[in-house]
């Protein structure tokens, strides 16, 4: 949610800016802005993506600036609410992500005091309250004001007159580059490989300086030194590579991933927090709870451990039961529901494990034990090749946990992600298209897929798309079916095909349009599919995998059928970092 981004070296910062902020458009996109030192403080911020039109703030002139892509949450979308914001001189520009809660009191508070405000954001009570306490030493202002700060914020503050950029890290992600007599600051890593690999992350409650001559980091009023690290992500992977779109790429890496993330992880230590464990519940939002749901029915199965699966968003509100292990599951690492529930489980006492895509990321320092996957940058919003690498650690732990129930499906599974690839899907997109509204259904591990395909649907085509239990469908939403609201039918082969091929049956009596994925050659279910998309031979592990990245691509053309902004759905974000 929101990306900022600083520049401080001896260039001109604002193309750096640009740049950096398209890199991080991911994160937010209803609006942008920059502000740059210079003779006083320029700003530049409009409503708007800044890869749509923002090629002309590059031509503000000054070696050190600050930048803002938003997702709103005070406020709507528009120029005014735009960051960066100002104190009443216009000589202190701060950009934010994040929330500050007590922002209201503080407002009330600097009004009376005649401060004037020219925005309906959270974020600008801080540049008033840092000019009440700027005295010369921006920093020093800085620290004065974080305690009155309540909520969660990363933020890069610049003033006229200063040569130092102030970066401050509360409950919300900030990384700082460490180039060649180049300083940065960003959300996330992306816009920063550009221009080096070696990064700090910083810890809550860190304030660091950074201007020409290096990076001074404070943490409860004394200097503290955070080890400098290397990414070992490339530039490439953050380029979109000749394809249209970043969901397109990144589903087309998936075999890649697969085999990646769980190469490396045979290579890897078990982690100690999985010996003997009596229980499992996972937390997780989106397509990680899906990917989670979906282990729980292979650990239940395959190992004989209890596992229960939570909205992380659900979990505040349970007491977690006895000694389970807490699983959190998150591609970013920084989602704030599943911080807030892992942060919970270690109040409990619960042993937890953190599954993430993110070196740095805070997760991982919630957790007492990382896994991670290696799925590479992950740019469109839509989660695809990140899923792929949760079912891959997911199978890894299975396989282990069960002492090798999965072992010779896990060397083969991405021949089934590329066999899935070929297929060409158009029949089944021309019967999406036009739908006011779908459903996806499955039973079993393939009942967490449907979720999936559904969320995918919905998320980058628009068209209403709800994921069920096959078995739950005549429970109550059988009463939707009609000619106009197709159903993708998961029905690959194993115990649940009997029933499931005759839900289907029952939806075709019904005049509801079917797209069957099932069986190469099942000579019956074709017949009762108007469109049949076949799945790949192989075991359960790879009709999962083929079956996910079918619907990826189901949804991906269907989206693009319809002129949709595959990368960049409408309202959302790539990062929910609040609750
Ligand atoms: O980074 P996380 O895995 O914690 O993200 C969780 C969800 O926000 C995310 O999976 C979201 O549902 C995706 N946009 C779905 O495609």
């Amino acid at each position: 949610m929101c990306g900022i981004f600083g520049y401080c070296g001896k260039k001109k910062a604002a193309p750096f800016l640009v740049e950096g902020l398209r890199r991080l458009e991911y994160r937010g996109y209803d609006s942008f802005g920059i502000a740059v030192s210079n003779q006083g403080i320029t700003v530049r911020k409009r409503e708007g993506k800044i890869s749509l039109g923002g090629a002309d703030l590059a031509r503000v002139k000054g070696t050190m600036g600050i930048g803002h892509t938003r997702w709103a949450t005070h406020g709507v979308p528009n120029d005014q609410n735009a960051h960066p914001h100002l104190d009443c001189q216009g000589t202190i520009a701060v950009v934010h992500n994040g929330i500050i809660e007590n922002y209201a009191a503080l407002k009330r508070e600097l009004q009376d005091r005649g401060h004037e405000f020219r925005s309906e954001t959270d974020t600008e009570v801080i540049p008033h309250l840092i000019e009440e306490a700027f005295r010369g030493d921006l920093a020093a202002a800085v620290g004065e004001v974080i305690p009155r700060l309540e909520g969660s914020y990363a933020l890069l503050v610049i003033a006229a007159g200063c040569t130092e950029m102030v970066a401050v890290r509360q409950k919300s992600p900030l990384v700082l580059g460490v180039g060649d007599r180049a300083f940065l600051a960003a959300s996330d890593v992306t816009p920063i490989l550009e221009h080096t690999e070696r990064v700090i992350f910083l810890e809550d409650g860190d304030i660091a300086t950074l201007s020409t001559r290096g990076i001074e980091i404070q943490h409860g009023g004394t200097g503290v030194e955070r080890p400098v690290q290397r990414i070992d992500w490339s530039l490439a992977e953050v380029k979109k590579g000749g394809f249209p779109h970043y969901m397109q790429k990144e589903i087309y890496e998936q075999p890649e991933v697969f085999s990646l993330t769980t190469r490396a992880l045979r290579g890897e230590e078990t982690p100690a927090v999985l010996q003997g464990i009596r229980g499992v519940t996972l937390v997780a939002c989106g397509t990680s709870f899906n990917a989670a749901l979906l282990c729980r029915y292979l650990i239940e199965e395959y190992c004989g451990i209890p596992a229960r699966v939570e909205l992380a968003s659900e979990f505040k509100y349970y007491t977690p039961p006895g000694d389970y292990l807490v699983v959190g599951v998150s591609q970013s690492g920084e989602t704030a529901d599943t911080l807030a529930a892992i942060e919970k489980a270690r109040m409990h006492n619960h042993p937890t494990l953190a599954v993430t895509n993110v070196l740095g990321s805070t997760i991982t320092r919630l957790a007492d034990h990382t896994l991670y996957m290696r799925a590479g940058p992950e740019i469109s919003v839509a989660a695809t090749k990140s899923f792929i690498a949760e079912l891959a650690v997911f199978f890894h732990l299975v396989d282990h946990l069960s002492e090798g129930a999965l072992e010779s499906s896990l060397s083969t599974g991405h021949l089934a992600i590329g066999e899935a690839l070929l297929q060409d899907l158009s029949p089944a997109v021309d019967l999406c298209r036009d739908a006011r509204s779908m459903f996806f259904v499955g039973r079993g591990p393939f009942y967490p897929l449907a979720l999936e395909g559904a969320l995918k649907m919905k998320e980058i085509s628009y068209i209403h798309a709800e994921g069920y239990a096959a078995g739950e469908i005549k429970h109550g939403p059988f009463a939707l079916l009609c000619p106009d609201t197709p159903v993708v039918a998961l029905c690959p082969p194993g115990q649940a095909f009997p029933v499931m091929f005759s839900n289907i049956r029952e939806m075709k009596a019904r005049g509801t349009p079917m797209i069957v994925i099932g069986a190469e050659g099942n000579q019956d279910l074709q017949e009762v599919s108007d469109v049949f998309i076949p799945l790949p031979g192989g075991g359960l592990v790879s009709h999962v995998l083929a079956s996910t990245a079918l619907l990826q691509l189901l949804a991906y053309h269907t989206a693009v059928a319809l002129g949709r902004d595959v990368d960049q759905p409408r309202n959302l974000a790539k990062s929910v970092t609040v609750e």
